[in-house]
This record gives C-alpha cells, sequence and structure tokens, in this order.
C-alpha cells in the first residue's frame, strides 16, 4: 500500500477526530510542546492496558505509554485504586501531607545516590533544581550536556549542536527562539560516548557546576551505555566535578534502581519524573547528604529556593507510592520487560538486514527508536538526515494498521505488552517497512 492510500484509510475512519483538530487549532496552540506529535491527528479518549482509543472508537497499541510513565500499561488497578482512594479525602492541600513519607521513603530505598530527596512537579524541574542545587554547592556557573541529550524545556537544556561543528567539540544552536544569549555562555555541549567529553571536562574542571547526562539517552538507547557512564563519573570524581544522572526516563525502567543500578555508577545527584508519579506530573532530585542540604531552606548554607503549589501533592504521592509498590513487588517485571524489547528489536532488525532495509532499531532493555539509515549510529551525531519522507510514511502505515509509534521516535514497552502484543508490533513494523520500500521511499 502507498502511503497517500493509507492518509485516506485513516481520514475515512477518524472523522471526529479531524473535527475536533480542527476546531482545536482555532483555541489551542499545542504543538509537540504539550503532546505528542503525531502522523495524522488523532485525539484520543481512553488507555486500557497496551491500547488507546481515539475519539472515533478506533483501537491503537500504544508505544507511547505517555511517553514512557506507564510502565505497568494504562489504568493499572492498583494505581487506579489508590487514586479513587485519595480522591475520598481530598487531593491538594499545600502543606506537607503524611503520604508523601509513602513514597520518599521508597525513592530513596530505590535510588542509589539518595542520600535525601525532594519532589517537584515534572522532569524539567527536577533537572532545573539539580543545576541550580550543583551552582550553589559549586559557587560555579557553567554546567555541561551532552550532544543528543533532552533534560526538559528550561532555558538551560535548550540547546541542540551545530551539525557544522566538530565533533570533538561541538557548537551550540538554541532549540527555537527566545532563549537568552546570555545563558549559551553558561553550556558546554559535550560530545556523547566520546573521548574528547572527558578532555573538556578536564580543562573546564575550575568553571563547572555540574556534569549532566541521561542514564540512557532516550534518543539513541543503546544496551553499552553503562560504560561511558561509568568512565565520565570517574572523570567527574577525579576532576572535582559534581556528576549529575538524569533518571527521568531510566528510572524505574531499565531496573527498579534505574540506570545507576543496571550500571553500577552512582552520580552525586539524580533526577526522577515520568514513571515515579505513577502516571500523575512529577519531579524529583536525590542526591549525596551535603549536596542536598542546599534544598532545606534559604537559611541554609547556600540555601536555595525551591518549591511549587504542586509539589509533593497527594494525588501524585498515592499514585507514585501504588506504582512503586507494585514495581518492588515484582521484580521479574523488569526480566520480562528486556526481554521483550530484545525479540522486538532482534526481529525488525533481522528484518531490515534480510530485506536490505535501510532502518534499525536501537533499543535498551524497553526503550527504542526507529533510525532511518544502515550506517550505524553510537551517537546523534551520527544520525543522518534524508529519509524525512521514509519515516513518516512508516509511522502513517504503523498508524493505519493500528500501532501507534510517537513522532518523537521516543517508544516504549509495558507490561501490558504481552506475547500478542510483541507479535503484533513485529508484524506491523515489517509491513510498514515493507510498504515504505515497495513504495520506494528508500532512495
Ligand atoms: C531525560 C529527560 N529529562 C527531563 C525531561 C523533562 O521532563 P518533563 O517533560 O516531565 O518536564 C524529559 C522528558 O521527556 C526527559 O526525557
Amino acid at each position: 500500500m502507498r502511503a497517500a492510500q493509507a492518509k485516506r484509510e485513516l481520514e475515512r475512519r477518524t472523522p471526529r477526530s479531524r473535527a475536533i483538530a480542527c476546531e482545536r487549532a482555532e483555541i489551542l496552540n499545542s504543538g509537540l510542546a504539550a503532546n505528542l506529535e503525531m502522523p495524522h491527528p488523532i485525539l484520543i479518549e481512553r488507555g486500557e492496558g497496551a491500547y488507546v482509543y481515539d475519539a472515533d472508537g478506533n483501537r491503537y497499541l500504544d508505544t507511547s505509554v505517555g511517553f514512557g510513565l506507564h510502565i505497568l500499561g494504562h489504568r493499572h488497578p492498583d494505581i487506579e485504586a489508590a487514586i479513587k482512594a485519595r480522591t475520598e479525602l481530598g487531593w491538594m492541600f499545600g502543606i506537607h501531607t503524611t503520604v508523601q513519607m509513602k513514597l520518599a521513603s521508597m525513592l530513596h530505598e530505590a535510588s542509589p545516590c539518595a542520600e535525601r530527596v525532594v519532589f517537584c512537579n515534572t522532569g524539567s524541574e527536577a533537572t532545573m533544581y539539580a543545576i541550580r542545587a550543583a551552582r550553589a554547592v559549586s559557587g560555579r556557573e557553567r554546567i555541561a550536556l551532552f550532544d543528543g541529550c533532552y533534560h526538559g524545556a528550561h532555558d538551560y537544556g535548550m540547546w541542540v549542536t551545530d551539525p557544522n561543528s566538530p565533533v570533538a567539540a561541538p557548537g551550540k544552536l538554541p532549540m527555537g527562539h527566545g532563549i537568552p544569549g546570555a545563558i549559551e555562555e553558561l553550556v558546554t555541549l559535550l560530545p556523547y560516548r566520546h573521548p574528547a567529553a572527558f578532555d573538556l571536562i578536564r580543562a573546564q574542571a575550575d568553571e563547572l557546576a555540574l556534569v549532566l547526562v541521561e542514564g540512557v539517552q532516550s534518543s539513541n538507547p543503546q544496551p553499552g551505555a553503562g560504560e561511558f557512564l561509568a568512565e565520565l563519573a570517574e572523570v567527574c570524581r577525579t576532576s572535582g566535578v559534581l556528576f549529575g544522572i538524569d533518571e527521568v526516563i531510566t528510572g524505574f525502567r531499565l531496573a527498579y534502581g534505574g540506570a545507576q543500578e543496571r550500571f553500577g555508577v552512582v552520580p552525586d545527584l539524580a533526577t526522577y519524573g515520568k514513571v515515579l508519579g505513577g502516571g500523575l506530573p512529577v519531579g524529583a532530585v536525590t542526591g549525596r547528604a551535603d549536596v542536598m542540604e542546599v534544598f532545606t531552606g534559604l537559611a541554609a548554607k547556600r540555601g536555595i529556593f525551591s518549591g511549587g503549589t504542586f509539589s509533593g501533592n497527594p494525588l501524585t504521592m498515592e499514585a507514585g507510592a501504588a506504582m512503586l509498590s507494585h514495581l518492588r513487588e515484582h521484580p521479574e517485571i523488569y526480566g520480562r520487560l528486556d526481554a521483550a524489547g530484545d525479540r522486538l528489536a532482534a526481529a525488525v532488525n533481522g528484518f531490515c538486514e534480510a530485506n536490505r532495509i535501510p532502518a534499525q532499531m536501537k533499543h535498551a532493555g524497553s526503550m527504542f527508536h526507529m533510525f532511518f539509515q544502515r550506517e550505524p549510529i553510537d551517537c546523534m551525531r551520527d544520525a543522518k538526515p534524508g529519509r524525512e519522507a521514509a519515516e513518516k510514511a512508516f509511522y502513517l502505515h504503523a498508524l493505519n494498521r493500528g500501532v501507534l509509534i510517537p513522532g518523537t521516535q521516543r517508544a516504549f514497552l509495558s507490561t501490558a505488552h504481552g506475547d500478542a502484543e510483541v507479535a503484533s508490533l513485529i508484524r506491523v513494523f515489517q509491513d510498514s517497512l515493507a510498504d515504505v520500500q515497495e513504495e520506494g521511499l528508500f532512495h
């Protein structure tokens, strides 16, 4: 089938989504910033397990699972029960509540670096606070981030690599307009999984407040990320620079103890979001007690401001505690998620090789990402532009076959994706790739 035909079929099946999407554009301006970008407008009405249902009643096998946070699938009964029970008691007070300690203790126990814990509301807030804390503790202002990493929407993280700059010394470009030029002076971009990153850290050691890295890059998930992480931690330690792992995605996904547990690397600070909140908005910073002390108030030594209307709100705390309780009681989940990810990637990559299709799936456990090239991809600098039409057509075909793959390409499996769902994904990925190949879109 050609992509145009898949589009027509989708249009025929989604009239209500289409009408709402048109009406919505007049009032609600939210692009990728608020919701997943899809190859065709669909508006979701409900979710159940591994599936979501759109406004026209069509069912899709979901590989976004709420930007990765529903690791147990949509509407897990334990989480739903916890949310319902909380609604009978009131769900927002703005004053400390008894339930905060439940989730704080679990996070304290789970996160290897967590001598102390602070809650906020999103992953973006968590990384913003980690940066502020590191600046306060070190008395330095420059931070170092990696090429291809994402740490949230605040100005400090809105830098992408200038593709024309040398690999060993990435130049920066702002991600869109509105990012103050002055911030650029405070950010060093480092090449990911490249030894030049270590040289840059050593050279700038006296200026750097923090080196922050994702546990595994969600833009480029690779199971071998741990070796680099361990070396990076050591370089930061010997250079006297604080080291932070952003576990917003990897926390409670790669392992119960996140990338720290999986790779045996303990940073000074770690940031959390997503799975931690059981499906409700959450962020958290964990870390060494002497660093985290800055969060105890402005009167503390080098104290910083942190706070927020919804930080530690009881509804999120209950949902998060229900999520973590389930994960803690079922450690076998992680082996199953990894096996499902391995099976999917092996089948898709084997199919691409056998049929000489220039595409590949990168994955680490249950996180995966499709790339449309044959050349190896160790870091995002290796990802080549030029096959956008093939990529778009692939997502369109998959959606038309009832599989939702986020246009941000960061895709995930959940425990609700059983053997049958993984088999469906394999079939749909293979058929959709074959369609794109047949139409001649892989130039
Ligand atoms: C690694 C990482 N850090 C931070 C964030 C920002 O989290 P949020 O969208 O909750 O602000 C994200 C979001 O996807 C992320 O993937």
